[in-house]
């Protein structure tokens, strides 16, 4: 098999213009992300048109620095691989613009990625020179069980090889960081709102509101507005208002005391449906290894309830691979260059409905 394999990951989905070069699969050379979080703060939430500009005037600098930190040029580079769904198309279309054009300049072989499943792959990752990642020793083994938590899903999925999977249940309406993203309003915190919600929770009590866990039709299935519509009457009765009270203005009326409260409350609920139905999989389906991967992987809440559930240690990324990031594209390219052949650059276009 050929070895030293380099593979240029790019990503562009949502708010994070991101390239990273992975050796072999598992070996990070360089991650470099750009988020453009700072000008979608005034905003609650991510604007896409503000996101593709800020794309437009990254992806180029941000590409240059993937291969200058790896100390790669395009020689060493032997394929690529690109984010080409989900996500806004806006965002996907200058992401998998650049790529398709240095990929025909520089005759590249180019492959395209699934945004969700990737996240899983940043847990292949397990080894690098780059400073402040405390990584796996051992990559995860298959069958996998994944549960992918981020922003735009929630996802238990069962892997039974790279190319090989099912999803067993998702969520029906919100993700469940979406649900920490508009707790986090209501508490007056800005987006994205993950980080702040756990950060109050840990000075919270996380029994002092009682919050309904979902209950859904598919055994894996998972929840998230009604819980987050629970949080919104929570607060307006903590604060002694009735159900008409607008959700803009509980921030300035909350104590820190009730809002470290609500937090605790909320995220405990949150997270206990994840590994209520993680747990339950892994007791049906006996999995080699469990991987939490996505955005609110990153919780410490999330780590420690799944510790004190699961009969085996989860794998869970790097905190800075939790995020969206090029790394896990390119390892998520390199397994799919295993058993696929690249696409033609000129027919591939942006899905920014894509579904795993
Ligand atoms: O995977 P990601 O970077 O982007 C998407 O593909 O959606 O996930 C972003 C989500 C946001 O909803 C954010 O609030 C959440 O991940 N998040 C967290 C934490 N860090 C980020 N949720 C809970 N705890 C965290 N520490
Ligand atoms: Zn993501």
């Amino acid at each position: 098999m050929l070895r030293n394999v380099k593979i240029l990951g790019i990503e562009s989905s949502c708010d994070e213009t991101a390239a990273a070069v992975v050796e072999d699969g598992h070996k990070l050379l360089s991650n470099v992300v750009l988020s453009s979080i700072d000008q979608h703060k005034a905003y609650g939430g991510v604007v896409p048109e503000i996101a593709a500009r800020s794309h437009i005037e990254a992806i180029n600098p941000v590409i240059r620095q993937a291969l200058a930190d790896a100390g790669c040029n395009w020689g060493d580079i032997d394929a690529m691989a690109v984010t080409y769904g989900p996500g806004l198309g806006g965002s996907l279309f200058v992401g998998v613009m650049a790529a398709k054009t240095l990929a025909l300049l520089h005759k590249k072989p180019l492959h395209k990625v699934n945004h969700v499943e990737a996240h899983i792959y940043a847990a292949f990752i397990t080894s690098t020179s780059l400073p402040g990642y405390s990584l796996p020793e051992e990559k995860p083994e298959f069958p996998l069980l994944g549960l992918i938590v981020s922003g735009g899903h929630t996802q238990l999925v069962l892997f039974k090889a790279y190319d090989d999977y099912k999803i067993l249940g998702q969520t029906t309406d919100d993700a469940v960081g979406e649900a920490y993203d508009k707790v986090a309003k209501i508490l007056g915190y800005p987006y994205p709102g993950g980080p702040s919600v756990e950060k109050l929770a840990k000075s919270g009590n996380s029994g002092k509101y009682r919050l309904p866990k979902a209950r859904t039709e598919g055994k894996y299935d998972f929840s998230y507005s009604g819980l987050k519509t629970a949080v919104l009457r929570t607060a307006q009765e903590a604060i002694g208002e009735d159900h008409n009270f607008p959700s803009h203005l509980l921030a300035e009326k909350l104590t820190k005391e009730q809002k470290a409260d609500i937090a605790a409350s909320f995220s405990r609920t949150a997270i206990e449906a994840l590994v209520d139905k993680a747990a339950a999989a892994y007791e049906e389906f006996r999995p080699g290894s469990v991987v939490i991967a996505g955005g609110v992987s990153a919780s410490p809440e999330l780590r420690k309830q799944m510790a004190g559930r699961l009969p085996v240690e989860a794998h869970f990324p790097d905190i800075k691979l939790c995020t969206d990031n090029g790394a896990m594209i390119a390892t998520a390219g390199y397994y799919q260059a295993k058993t696929g052949k690249p696409v033609d650059p000129y027919l591939l276009d942006i899905k920014p409905n894509l579904s795993m």
